[in-house]
């Protein structure tokens, strides 16, 4: 069994769950406490949730820690998988941040050279092409400090504050599934000690019974009276024990299918989410193109209007030194 499971003997206890002669021998496989069917006459067992691949079907062992000696149970692989996902969404809310930061870097840099006063003196229709276009830095650099904003409170904020309180949550799953297994370990204990009992019993009874063949006397009738009376007690002890047993393994059961499949429906949920939020993403940057473009279309409709002609008649008009050209001297 050990070496058809991969596992080390060390780390499982294993052990055949026979009840003796007065019941038909069962054919079990115990791990860790917990009682699976044995391999070789397993029959068919039906998936919980066909073709979904969901939690609660794919959970039910403990597996052995890569790095050491531990078990890990399979619950705790699925906590394990909800505490990472919740480091993954605040993480991208921290990547948000700094895209936030570049834009909002870009946006105080474009401002700044827009106030910059480099060419303020060119005129004409050059001159107010020139100027249209220093101002659509101050119009970029709005785009990008709205984009910055709107980054922030529909992204970084709503990835950021998606379940405060999951750990907390995470914890009581975990202790509620740990305590049951450990209560599934103590009735284990039960039932194995149960077990020896019965056999010390049932000992006891075979020996009086020899001795009785040797030697009849009243005394050892009584005697073996007793001892089948103990052997029977040890018996009905033994299956209470594994009754409370199943009880527990029951409970446990029912309890990992339904927080395995809260899980689930927990997992689906933030994937979802930060889909969402991802879509925002995209959609928030599409439309900073969009307005950023919106500040450069003025600017190219004036540059359309420049005029060298038209410049140079402004300017002449208004630095005109006179119009009278020299002409030849007569004597
Ligand atoms: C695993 O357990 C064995 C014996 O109990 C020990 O010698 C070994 O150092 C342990 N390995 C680790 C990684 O803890
Ligand atoms: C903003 O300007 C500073 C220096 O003026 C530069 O170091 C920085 O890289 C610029 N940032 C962006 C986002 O353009
Ligand atoms: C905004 O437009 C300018 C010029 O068209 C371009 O260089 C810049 O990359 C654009 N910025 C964004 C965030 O689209």
């Amino acid at each position: 069994y050990i070496n058809s499971l991969n596992m080390s003997s060390q780390v499982f206890f294993i052990a055949p769950f026979n009840l003796g002669t007065s019941l038909p021998f069962a054919c079990f496989l115990q791990i860790n406490c917990v009682t699976f069917p044995h391999p070789d006459t397993m029959q068919e067992q039906q998936l919980l949730k066909p073709t979904e691949w969901s939690y609660c079907d794919y959970f039910w062992a403990d597996k052995k820690d890569p790095q050491g000696n531990n078990t890990v149970s399979g619950f705790e692989i699925l906590l394990q998988k909800q505490l990472k996902g919740k480091q993954m969404q605040k993480e991208m809310a921290e990547f948000v941040r700094e895209r936030i930061k570049i834009e909002e870097e870009y946006a105080k840099n474009l401002s700044k050279l827009s106030q910059n006063s480099l060419a303020a003196q060119e005129e004409g229709t050059l001159g107010e092409a020139w100027a249209q276009l220093k101002k659509s830095l101050a119009d970029e650099a709005e785009v990008h400090l709205k984009f910055s904003s709107k980054l922030q409170s529909e992204v970084e904020k709503p990835l950021l504050n998606f379940r405060e309180n999951f750990k907390k949550d995470m914890k009581k799953y975990d202790h509620h599934i740990a305590d049951l297994r450990k209560q599934l370990a103590s009735r284990y204990t039960a039932v194995e000690k149960a077990r020896k009992a019965l056999t010390e019993r049932q000992k006891d009874l075979e020996m009086k019974t020899q001795q009785l063949e040797i030697k009849l006397s009243n005394k050892a009738e009584e005697e073996i009276k007793k001892a089948r009376r103990k052997s029977t007690q040890a018996g009905d002890d033994l299956m209470r024990c594994v009754d409370l047993y199943n009880q527990a393994q029951s409970k446990w059961f029912e309890e990992m299918v339904t927080s395995t499949l809260e899980l689930e429906r927990l997992e689906v949920e933030r994937v979802e989410m930060i889909r969402q939020h991802l879509c925002q993403y995209t959609q928030l940057r599409h439309e900073t193109d969009m307005f950023n473009q919106s500040t450069i279309d003025p600017v190219d409709q004036l540059l359309q209007k420049v005029e060298p002609a038209k410049d140079r008649e402004l300017w002449v008009q208004e630095h005109k030194t006179g119009d009278i050209r020299p002409v030849d001297m007569e004597i």
